[in-house]
């Protein structure tokens, strides 16, 4: 069985093609991150253009790669994430699924991040706990199997990676902010800065937008050189990285589980994933990470979350996009 995989929830464009027996076969990203960049943020209706001028050729040139070879399923982001951009995702899919006769399998796209790790040589295996961390969800997710998820915490306010873009915003760093707050951190010192954790003291729901303004008054307050902004910038970091830490190993204990998945955009900071590694040693828990590439958006996490899928889904004609879909509310996989 092989199924493509379609996403394009946000900013990238990503697909790619994974067989049941051999694994991934290939797959393709064109990141729009400085088609954003000059406006700081992502703006719907260029990412929906973006993702319509570079689809085609993105699948073309992979297919073409991968050579001859039945397509079974095609899976695509069904949510949640941007309308428009959803919706090329979906209607393309739909498109070409129509055109083979197969089926096209929606996908929840944060079951595709928690899977990612699944695409590893050493994957974990169920039950575990799940980290999301991305930049638009902050989520405590316990996983009793593949499609059995049950939310533990989430963020009130703003995503973790949402906190890295505004600070890297505040700092005049461009966007994405997450990789560019992580270099300017490497050179800050311990100390100049301090901020405080909200709600770290208790339960698993996190909130970060208390952070935010708090760097916002530190910058206002001035920074007189570039190692300020790298003190600032680490302080930051660690705030971060210190409540997401204390809360994982909080939910670790109360669901008694002994493996923890870190997935999502966050998930590729190596500051985040040194105090992880340390605090999981400590604990006695494993830590597994999926491959960078695949902590950021990427077709491969929905192509694989697509073949976990295909049995027993059927080609059918109708189709929407779920701009907002709670990770609980998605259908068990087929046994
Ligand atoms: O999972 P993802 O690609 O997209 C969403 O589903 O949101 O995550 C993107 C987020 C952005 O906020 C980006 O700044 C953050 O992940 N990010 C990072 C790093 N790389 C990406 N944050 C901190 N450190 C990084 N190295
Ligand atoms: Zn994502």
């Amino acid at each position: 069985m092989r199924v493509l995989g379609i996403e394009t929830s946000c900013d990238d464009t990503g697909v790619a093609l994974y067989d049941e027996a051999s694994g991934l076969i290939g797959h393709r990203l064109a990141s729009q991150a400085a088609l954003h960049a000059e406006y700081g943020g992502v703006v719907p209706e260029l990412a929906s253009r973006d993702h319509v001028r570079v689809l085609l050729p993105l699948v073309t040139d992979l297919l073409k790669d991968a050579g001859p070879g039945r397509l079974d399923g095609i899976a695509y982001t069904e949510g949640p994430g941007l309308a428009g951009a959803l919706l090329v995702g979906a209607a393309f899919a739909h498109a070409l699924a129509y055109a083979y006769r197969i089926p096209a399998i929606g996908i929840h796209h944060l079951e595709g991040h928690l899977l990612a790790p699944m695409l590893d040589p050493n994957p974990p295996e169920f039950p575990f706990l799940a980290l999301l961390v991305s930049g638009g969800h902050t989520l405590l997710v316990d996983v009793a199997g593949g499609g059995e998820y049950r939310k533990l915490g989430e963020s009130i306010d703003d995503a973790a990676g949402e906190a890295f873009d505004k600070t890297a915003q505040l700092l005049g760093l461009g966007y994405p902010g997450g990789p560019a707050v992580e270099r300017l951190a490497r050179e800050g010192r311990p100390g100049p800065y301090h901020f405080t954790r909200p709600l770290k003291e208790s339960g698993l729901d996190f909130s970060f937008s208390g952070l935010k303004t708090q760097v916002l008054l530190a910058v206002r307050a001035g920074l007189p050189d570039r190692q300020a902004a790298s003190d600032l910038a680490r302080a930051f970091q660690e705030a971060v990285v210190d409540v997401l830490v204390t809360k994982a190993l909080r939910a670790l204990a109360q669901v008694g589980r002994s493996r923890l998945v870190i997935a999502g955009g966050v998930g590729a900071n190596g500051a985040l994933r040194a105090a992880f590694d340390q605090a999981a040693q400590h604990a006695g828990v494993s830590v597994y990470y999926p491959r960078l590439e695949f902590c950021t958006d990427n077709g491969a996490m929905i192509a694989y979350a697509g073949i976990r899928r295909l049995a027993g889904s059927a080609h059918r004609l109708e189709f929407a996009a779920r701009p907002r879909w709670s990770l609980e509310d998605i259908p068990p996989p087929p046994a």
